[in-house]
């Protein structure tokens, strides 16, 4: 049994939706998945997204981490993946994250600025300004829960009721105004 770490660049292949706070959409709904499986395997590490593309860092057994790799080399919703970093690992660095989520672009904009560069395309990233995001990622506090539109947690919806009901409570509502002042006209002398 042994460990390894690995990172690599990705370009998304889909257009980010506008999210005025949260998590976009397609990024929640990997997030949800690389949760659910990463923990089941004892992979972990963090996703950064920004400037529609990926940084990834993965840490665990060589063989879970490889299945993984496989898996996330063949999705669709990005093109372009480049492995920066594949090496093996005495000890883990990542506690308890299955894949930790960075939205937080103003670390990495500092570091950006440090070296000098414009924008996030990690795909250029030498080993050094690799391990500057594995630090970004692993000193942030991350956002442990995501909601996407296929997996709302219970409880989730934005009221007492479901969408249904309130449309249903809305027009019965509706009715009786209605009843009413008909029947208010029609007793009217
Ligand atoms: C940028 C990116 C990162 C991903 N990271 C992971 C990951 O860490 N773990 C994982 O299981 N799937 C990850 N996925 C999703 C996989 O490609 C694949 O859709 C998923 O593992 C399928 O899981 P499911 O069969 O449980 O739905 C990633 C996809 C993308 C585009």
């Amino acid at each position: 049994m042994s460990l390894i770490r690995l990172a690599y660049a990705s370009e998304a292949t889909f257009s980010p939706s506008p999210v005025h706070s949260g998590v976009e959409p397609h990024v929640a709904r990997i997030l949800l998945a690389s949760r659910r499986n990463n923990a089941r395997q004892a992979v972990v590490g963090g996703l950064y997204y920004g400037n529609n593309r990926f940084f990834q860092y993965l840490e665990g057994e060589e063989e879970a981490v490889n299945a993984v790799y496989d898996r996330i080399r063949q999705d669709e919703r990005h093109q372009g993946v480049t492995t920066l970093l594949e090496e093996p690992l005495k000890q883990r660095t990542f506690d308890n994250w299955s894949m930790k989520y960075v939205p937080l672009a103003d670390d990495v904009q500092r570091m950006l600025q440090r070296h000098g560069l414009a924008s996030f395309e990690p795909d250029r990233f030498d080993r050094n300004l690799c391990e500057e995001m594995i630090s970004v990622i692993r000193d942030s506090n991350g956002v442990e829960r995501v909601i996407s539109d296929q997996a709302r947690p219970q409880g989730a919806n934005d009221g007492l009721f479901t969408p249904g009901i309130r449309k249903g409570l809305v027009l019965a509502g509706a009715t009786l105004v209605a009843a009413l002042l008909v029947g208010g006209t029609l007793l009217l002398p």
